[in-house]
């Protein structure tokens, strides 16, 4: 992971202009039209006016902040790019407890968050390199400490404004001109869903604005972290009781098998860092990986894939023992092996990641198929040396005939059906 501490001395302005640079149009505002974000987009335009901006659209928001968006639109001519929940998560939902559901408990409130906010970031946060958010130290203790530039699950989270204090912004604001969300003037401290916001009187504290009627807990799933990034923090795990209400796991292995390229390391991140979004401890075993540490040295013979599979399986075991997701991305080309594993390890998921070896040979990613079919490389899976499907995988997922977000939910029901993650039980055990 790169060291970005060098970064802490620099200022907003040049943060923005190192961003937009290095990682172009995998680059983007994150944007709530809360005054920071107004800051950070005016910075960012003069750098470059096509900066890319997006908005998390829960489909609850104030008719403001359409306002907002018109007018951002408008004065800076860019693109506001929507991430919207699944239609069907929200449709379950609703059917399930209406549509004022957040009322009626913290564990309903958090489902409505994490389906309308948390898992369209995370799949905005996808196709992203790097993204800019507003948060301020200043804004809470839990926020004190926040990094002005990191990197969490691979995508580098710049917070640009994290040393600026209220005053400074307002100074920026009124010195550009800069729109200014309606709600402010109206008593509201910060600005989210219509349903869930509030104003406040003088003298209340700002979180006193959001989820009124709860007694405690005021983050959104987005906010569980003390350096606001998108996971569980020492906050939420003060808080553990109420989060496992909404989210909860045991320790489980879920084992990847399929052919080189097949697709396994991608999807292992993405169950691994949906499940962290949602507060688990999880801990993720790739092949390649792997093959530079825990079995450096080992090759491809039978002899040693069988003790590479040996050596990730005893890992695994030990990890889902103590209560931790691990995660094992290996050709695992032996059914005999696998089937070692899975009796040594309690709740042991196998998914079977299918693609027919012409699609391989075509994508070739690694270019490893190109020079086993050549014979340079001897004892190639698939090429040169076997693979055993599992007979009877939890699921299998097909990288050639569905998008890695299809396969994703397709393992995620898996994992709910078979009772090993739930989120409030009531809306999601089916
Ligand atoms: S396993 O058989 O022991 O499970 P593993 O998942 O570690 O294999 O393989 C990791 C990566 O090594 C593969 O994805 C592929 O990129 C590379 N590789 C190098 N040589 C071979 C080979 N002979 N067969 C399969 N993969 C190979």
């Amino acid at each position: 992971m790169t060291d970005f501490r060098a970064y802490e001395l620099q200022p907003a302005s040049s943060l923005l202009a190192w961003a937009l640079n290095t990682y172009g149009d995998s680059f983007a505002l994150a944007c709530s039209f809360q005054k920071e974000d107004l800051v950070i987009l005016d910075i960012a335009a003069r750098v470059n006016p096509k900066v890319r901006v997006f908005t998390l659209d829960t489909g609850r928001l104030h008719e403001e902040t359409y306002q907002m968006m018109e007018e951002v639109r408008s004065r800076y001519g860019v693109v506001i790019e929507p991430c919207f929940p699944d239609r069907e998560e929200v449709e379950r939902m609703v059917t399930l407890h209406g549509p004022n559901l957040f009322y009626e408990s913290a564990e309903k409130r958090h489902l409505c968050c994490d389906l309308r906010k948390t898992r369209p970031l995370g799949r905005k946060l996808r196709e992203l390199r790097a993204w800019a958010t507003g948060l301020r130290r200043e804004q809470s203790s839990t926020r004190a400490h926040i990094p002005k530039v990191e990197e969490v699950d691979g995508v580098v989270k710049i917070s640009p404004l994290a040393d600026w204090t209220a005053s400074q912004v307002e100074e920026y604001t009124r010195e550009n001109r800069l729109p200014v969300h309606p709600l402010y003037s109206r008593g509201f401290p910060s600005i989210g869903c219509a349903p869930c916001t509030r104003a406040i009187q003088p003298g209340e504290d700002e979180r006193a604005g959001r989820w009124w009627w709860e007694q405690s807990n005021k983050e959104c799933g987005i906010h569980f972290a003390d350096d606001g990034s998108v996971r569980r923090n020492v906050t939420a795990k003060q808080n553990e009781e109420q989060d496992l209400g909404n989210f909860m796991h045991k320790g489980f292995t879920l084992w990847f098998t399929g052919l080189s390229g097949a697709g396994k390391s991608t999807l292992s991140q993405m169950v691994a860092r949906r499940l962290r979004e949602c507060g688990a401890e999880v801990e993720l075993l790739d092949g390649d990986v792997v093959r530079t540490r825990l079995s450096k040295g080992l090759g491809f013979s039978k002899e040693d894939r069988d003790e590479n599979i040996r050596r990730i399986g005893f890992v695994c075991e030990l990890l889902s023992n103590h209560g931790v997701i691990a995660i094992a991305a290996a050709i695992s080309p032996y059914r005999a092996l696998r089937d070692e594993v899975r009796r040594s390890v309690a709740n042991f998921v196998e998914i079977y990641v299918e693609c027919p070896i012409e699609v391989l040979a075509e994508r070739d990613v690694k270019g490893l198929y190109r020079k086993a079919l050549a014979g340079e490389i001897s004892n190639f899976t698939g090429v040169s040396d076997p693979y055993e499907p599992p007979l009877a995988p939890a699921v299998t997922v097909n990288s050639s005939r569905e998008t890695p977000e299809q396969s994703l939910d397709r393992i995620w029901a898996t994992l709910e059906n078979l009772g090993l993650i739930s989120f409030d039980r009531s809306a999601l055990a089916h």
